[in-house]
């Protein structure tokens, strides 16, 4: 790990486990009453989500997925009660470190689950890192979460930015497509899945003849869209969610653009609104780390168990929350519910194999999940598994140094 290594980590851990987890009495006990004490009460779990704006959908499916892991479990991992604090981030970078802080400092949370936007997880990273929380990442992509700013007790269970694009880059050359324009918001997330198709897509031989840009979470696609137009590539690829995605896709097809030059995206653009975009998106194609009709038993039994629970199907943020849900089990059931016994916990959570809904996945050195990516094609409400695009791809951790 860089500037904050291993034995920096358990240090601060263990002055954090005397001071905020037992209590300085705890710090006095003997240990095998601290250890009673730690392992007793409730693991607080705090959510830290977009409850309003265009990443809410995300938030709420990642929360329901989460809960319905606990809930799976009896509501209970590693033998103890879950009771959560939960804060709306807005997907505002600004407002970061202090929705941070409020879990950490003020509710004083074992456990820290978010983000889903890139620039929230950026400004929650320092203040994680140095309070040594737990921190599971179930969304946001930042390559740097699990690479330059990767730490003992940062986890991610959803995917890098760098992922999915990589992926695409590969399918949209092979579409025989020899131009193409990427198109996204303007944050970490955008230029970065924007870097990593270009590489690929590039070094298959293609070329990005134009990146555009609106600011995050601008909707206004007109000027954009005539812009694409004018230029005629082979082909678009986007990156946008939850509403934002709903009016592009629709703007889209309004323009004319559908049928005339192929759409494809990064499978974000396309889970969890196909009930709302009518047809125009049928016949996209996406990359992702899921997709619908994998027809697995695990992922049966998930999708029956979440649309009993909620009355709606689940989609890959839901899964990702999922998965967050089953990693803290796996660690807390293998230390007892002993959250303050950090180390072992780590252990145990890095060497988990997590049987997901999307297939089997472990973690990389970085912490962040290797995993198969899937093609996929919308056919009516179903982003259709095609096939595995990526076998087991790992993202490259730059800069981490674990
Ligand atoms: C991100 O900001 O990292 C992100 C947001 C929504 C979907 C995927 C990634």
């Amino acid at each position: 790990m860089n500037n904050f290594n291993r034995r920096d980590f358990l240090k601060t851990g263990a002055a954090l486990a005397g001071l905020s987890g037992a209590g300085l009495a705890g710090a006095l006990l003997p240990a095998s009453m601290a250890q009673a004490q730690s392992t007793a009460g409730k693991i607080r779990v705090g959510l830290m989500l977009p409850y309003t704006g265009t990443y809410t959908p995300l938030g709420v499916a990642i929360t329901n997925g989460f809960k319905l892991a606990v809930q799976e479990r009896g509501g209970k991992l590693g033998g103890r009660e879950v009771e959560y604090f939960v804060v709306d981030d807005e997907s505002n970078p600004a407002k970061a470190p202090e929705n941070t802080n409020k879990l950490i400092q003020r509710d004083k949370v074992d456990v820290l689950v978010g983000t889903v936007h890139s620039g929230v997880a950026l400004g929650m990273a320092k203040i994680v890192r140095e309070a040594g929380v737990i921190w599971i990442n179930p969304n946001a992509g930042a390559d740097e979460v699990t690479g330059a700013l990767c730490a003992p007790n940062i986890f991610r269970t959803s995917f890098s930015n760098w992922q999915n694009t990589y992926a695409l880059g590969k399918v949209v050359k092979q579409r025989g497509h020899k131009t193409a324009v990427f198109i996204t918001h303007k944050y970490a997330a955008g230029d970065q899945m924007m870097a990593s198709f270009k590489d690929a897509f590039e070094k298959e031989g293609g070329k990005v003849v134009k990146e555009l840009y609106l600011p995050f979470p601008q909707v206004e696609f007109q000027a954009l869209l005539t812009e694409i137009a004018s230029i005629k590539p082979d082909a678009v690829a986007a990156f946008f969610s939850g509403g934002a995605a709903v009016k592009f896709i629709k703007d889209y097809q309004a323009a004319g653009l559908k049928g005339k030059i192929p759409l494809f995206g990064p499978g974000f653009l396309t889970d969890g609104v196909l009930e709302e975009v009518g047809d125009a998106a049928d016949g996209m194609e996406t990359t992702l780390h899921y997709a619908d009709g994998l027809d697995t038993k695990k992922d049966n039994a998930f999708r029956l168990a979440y649309v009993k629970a909620y009355k709606l199907q689940p989609d890959v943020f839901a899964v990702q929350g999922y998965d967050a849900g089953q990693l803290l089990a796996a660690g807390l059931d293998t230390v007892k519910g002993d959250i303050n016994n950090k180390a072992a916990l780590i252990k145990a959570m890095e060497a988990a194999k997590i049987d997901s809904p999307r297939g089997v996945w472990t973690l990389s050195k970085a912490h962040n999940p290797v995993q198969d990516i899937y093609l996929r094609k919308v056919v009516g409400k179903q982003n259709k598994v095609m096939g595995v695009a990526s076998k087991a791809l790992a993202d490259p951790a730059h800069g981490c140094k674990a």
